[in-house]
């Protein structure tokens, strides 16, 4: 099949490469010049394994295109499928501005029948928005069918995870799409979840909220093993062992951050209150989350109390190991709070830097954690678990170790001298 995906960023990237390696012939548009640019001269925008290779394969094999020119692309072909980014308004709501402009396109370009897909998260209600919006700009409605397919990848495995799904999810208004959103899967083993387009949108969001739920239920949980002298990680495992809990998304931390979860939950909630309903246990899950940095922040102050002039090295900027992917992360808000204390603080990650002039990044993970009085892992970047922890403390002035992520066996890091803080345990 000939698909346009509209929108290069990580989804729409991604979709197209795994469309184009099922077979299918894939033009990526997206109005970022630059962007296209460097895709046709071989380049990635973003930092996901396996994304590289995948896209230059199918490059190379002529399945996979990318184009500047939107609306040329939308006109030429019959299936289109939005990708687009739909960020979050102030008061929560879903900035749905690229989505809208490309409605618009497609109103004024439509010549013949065009499938149109939305991969994008959208809240509930925008897919029948946009059947009205077309028809609305003159559209004949014989001539589009809509369909929801959510997406579930994760950053960093992207593609595996598109490849390897677990549910593909089919919001349709007719057979004939639900057909055409079908058989681009075809090769994919994942069971199919045919609903309608609301229901397409809810299941991404309620997806999305549920897993931020259990990261905040855990959190909340370490809070309570934390005064009552329990280690997070035996009640994690004691919980998860009932396959009604499951062990993912169970690990207690610093908190969720991302591109995802803080605004689907927004959303989320916002679409409730529009409906009179009142979301108390979404809104519940992000108290939780907000608060988890004070709780870390405190603990860090109890051992040392004044912190200005004092040197804080964090290990970790982006919102979680694997990806370059700094938006929304919990270690960033750890870091305007840090130094709104005065401290001097000092960044090592293995993949990206800060560029904010306030804090000292460092390209060495060693050299980062010399003089520190304390060091904070914020995201479990695998070279921290190998790290040569002798060789840390030998660096560091002081001895707090505070690990956000609970990566570390607190008996291994006192051996080597450490005053040892985890999340729910110590
Ligand atoms: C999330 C969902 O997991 C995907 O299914 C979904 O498709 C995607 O959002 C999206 O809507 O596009 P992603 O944001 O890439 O994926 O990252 P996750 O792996 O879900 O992690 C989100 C945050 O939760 C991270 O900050 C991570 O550190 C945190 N987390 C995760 C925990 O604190 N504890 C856990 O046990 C798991």
């Amino acid at each position: 099949m000939d698909i346009c995906v509209v929108g290069a960023g990580y989804v729409g990237l991604t979709t197209s490469a795994v469309l184009a390696e099922l077979g299918h012939r894939v033009t990526c548009v997206d109005q970022d010049r630059e962007k296209i640019e460097l895709l046709n001269q071989g380049g990635i925008p973003i930092y996901e394994k396996g994304l590289k290779s995948l896209v230059e394969t199918n490059r190379k094999s002529r399945k996979l295109f990318f184009s500047d020119q939107v609306i040329d692309s939308l006109s030429q072909h019959q299936v289109i499928m939005i990708a687009v980014g739909t960020p979050s308004n102030e008061d929560g709501s879903t900035n749905l501005t690229y989505v809208k402009n490309v409605v618009e396109l497609i109103a004024k370009s439509i010549g013949g029948h065009k499938t149109i897909i939305t991969k994008s998260t959208v809240p509930p209600g925008t897919n029948e928005w946009m059947i009205r919006s077309l028809v609305d700009q003159g559209v004949d409605r014989q001539l589009f069918d809509v369909a929801s397919n959510p997406e579930f990848l994760k950053e960093g495995t992207a593609v595996d995870d598109s490849l390897h799904p677990h549910r593909i999810v089919i919001g349709a208004e007719n057979k004939r799409a639900a057909k055409r959103v079908k058989s681009l899967f075809r090769g994919i083993h994942a069971p199919v979840i045919r609903t309608s387009l609301t229901g397409a949108e809810l299941i991404k969001y309620a997806s999305n909220a549920f897993l931020a739920a259990k990261i905040s239920f855990v959190n909340e949980i370490a809070r309570i093993c934390d005064v009552y002298g329990a280690d997070i990680k035996d009640v994690q495992k004691g919980i998860a062992a009932d396959p009604r809990i499951n062990p993912f998304f169970l690990n207690a931390g610093l908190g969720y951050g991302g591109s995802c979860f803080p605004k689907d939950l927004s959303a989320l909630i916002h679409s409730a209150k529009l409906k009179a309903i009142d979301p108390i246990l979404l809104e519940a899950v992000i108290r939780v989350n907000e608060t988890q940095i004070d709780v870390y922040l405190n603990k860090l102050m109890q051992r040392i109390p004044g912190l200005k002039n004092k040197q804080i090295t964090v290990w970790g900027l982006t919102f979680k190991p694997d990806t370059d992917d700094l938006r929304a992360s919990q270690s960033i808000k750890l870091i305007q709070r840090l130094l709104q204390t005065g401290c001097s603080v000092h960044t090592y990650d293995p993949v990206t830097d800060l560029k904010n002039d306030q804090v000292i990044h460092h390209s060495k993970l060693y050299e980062s954690v010399e003089h520190s009085d304390a060091l904070i892992i914020a995201t479990e970047w695998h070279q921290f678990l190998e790290a040569d922890w002798e060789r840390v403390k030998k660096n560091m002035n002081g001895d707090l170790l505070l690990d956000c992520r609970n990566i570390l066996d607190p008996d291994r890091a006192k051996k080597y001298g450490f005053y040892y803080v985890g999340v729910g345990r110590s």
